[in-house]
């Protein structure tokens, strides 16, 4: 499918399943175990209703908010994800220069196939380093200095992986990281000629955060050997010494440890599952923002992630307090299905979809959608 008549992000996913090999699309597309939690993390959305507004005489609405006291223009950023070019040659410029389009902050894995200096000069829009961490502090150290000195803004400091979640896709489509082609993977390469050609042809998958030594060695085989599982509060405070600048936590649930996260002294937490990725059964995060509102300070800004395909979803959260949505899989999807153009595109489908449900809402800024226009369906 063209990329300019995808209408929507289903439209963007069906366009990647086509384009891509079998094992890339079921790695973007993929959760853990049963992917129960992949898949309550959009239903749960069904569980509240927007009460809108008549005869506001909104017609233009001002869709800029605030974050970590950045001025953004859209109530949304881009989440961060591993090894964007195995999608797309592309790689990370594709959601780069989609989130400084639309005025907005991308964030950076460690594991991107970009490097950080790379992605620092690419666009002058507001970008964050996204940290794993490893049981190396010196590389830890290493990178957060690299961050900085490439002009990155904030810590997003993810903790729901002590290890890989168990991603039962892959292992079935015999798929690593770098893809290891055997007859299997063949076969699916000759039904996606133009991944192939993309792929066989650009220069090769690589960590570009990591040295050329541990670059050439698997994904899996890197993290199992380096995340650093008894990673602890005490350890993120230090961290937070280091890096001595804005952060975010990513991977919260539950409302005991938001409460820790702000004293330990993140300035936002990023209400997150991982995607689905990691522990399922795991609760979607929209149904985890009312406990944590309630239990942190209005100085903690929310950030809710995961399952977040439509405008209606990011104005619920909105509605229950949260200071902001993010996403990856909608621009992983456009990624895969058509790089640069296609991450552009993902974006703009939610940004154009916030602005009409917005006039439809009747409200001109993002500061008045409160609660009144939530309708809990569960208590
Ligand atoms: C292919 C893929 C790779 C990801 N890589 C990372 C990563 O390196 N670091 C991280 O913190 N989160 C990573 N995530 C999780 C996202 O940042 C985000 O939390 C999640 O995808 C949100 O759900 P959504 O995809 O439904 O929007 C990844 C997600 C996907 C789909």
């Amino acid at each position: 499918m063209n990329i300019k008549n995808c209408i929507n992000i289903e439209d963007l996913r069906m366009a990647a399943k086509k384009r891509a090999h079998k094992m890339v699309f079921d790695y973007i597309d993929g959760g853990s175990d049963d992917e129960v939690t992949l898949k309550r993390n959009s239903s749960a959305y069904d569980d509240y209703e927007l009460m809108y507004r008549v005869l506001s005489g909104v017609d233009n609405p001002d869709m800029s908010t605030t974050l970590l006291g950045q001025k953004i223009d859209v109530p949304f950023i881009l989440s961060p994800s591993a090894g964007n070019r195995l999608f797309h040659t592309d790689g990370e410029r594709g959601p780069c220069i989609a989130a400084e389009k639309f005025g907005t902050v991308y964030s950076l894995a460690t594991l991107s196939s970009l490097s950080i200096e790379e992605i620092g000069a690419l666009t002058n829009g507001p970008k964050w380093f996204q940290l794993y961490v490893w049981k190396d502090r010196g590389l830890v150290k290493e990178m957060l200095d690299r961050a900085k000195a490439a002009g990155f803004t904030a810590m997003f400091l993810t903790v729901d992986l002590p290890i890989a979640g168990n991603r039962e896709r892959d292992p079935k489509n015999g798929f690593t990281i770098p893809p290891k082609i055997g007859p299997k993977q063949m076969w699916e390469a000759m039904k996606a000629p133009w991944w192939s050609l993309d792929y066989l042809t650009k220069p090769q998958i690589r960590y570009a955060n990591l040295s050329e030594e541990t670059s050439a060695i698997s994904l899996n085989d890197f993290v199992a050997e380096q995340l650093d599982a008894s990673f602890s509060w005490d350890d993120a405070e230090w961290l937070l010494g280091e890096w001595n600048g804005p952060s975010i936590l990513k991977g919260v649930v539950r409302s005991d440890d938001a409460i820790r996260a702000e004293r330990t002294g993140f300035n936002a937490i990023s209400i997150s599952n991982h995607g689905g990725r990691q522990l399922d059964t795991s609760p979607a995060p929209i149904s985890c923002l009312d406990p944590i509102r309630d239990a942190v300070s209005d100085k903690t800004e929310l950030i809710v992630d995961g399952g977040i395909r439509r405008g209606t979803d990011v104005l619920k959260a909105l509605a229950m307090g949260a200071n902001a949505v993010s996403f990856a899989r909608p621009y992983l999807y456009g990624l895969a299905a058509g790089g640069i153009d296609g991450a552009v595109r993902s974006v703009e489908i939610i940004h154009d979809a916030i602005k009409r449900d917005m006039i439809l809402l009747g409200v001109q800024n993002i500061s008045d959608i409160d609660e009144s226009f939530i309708n809990r369906l569960k208590p």
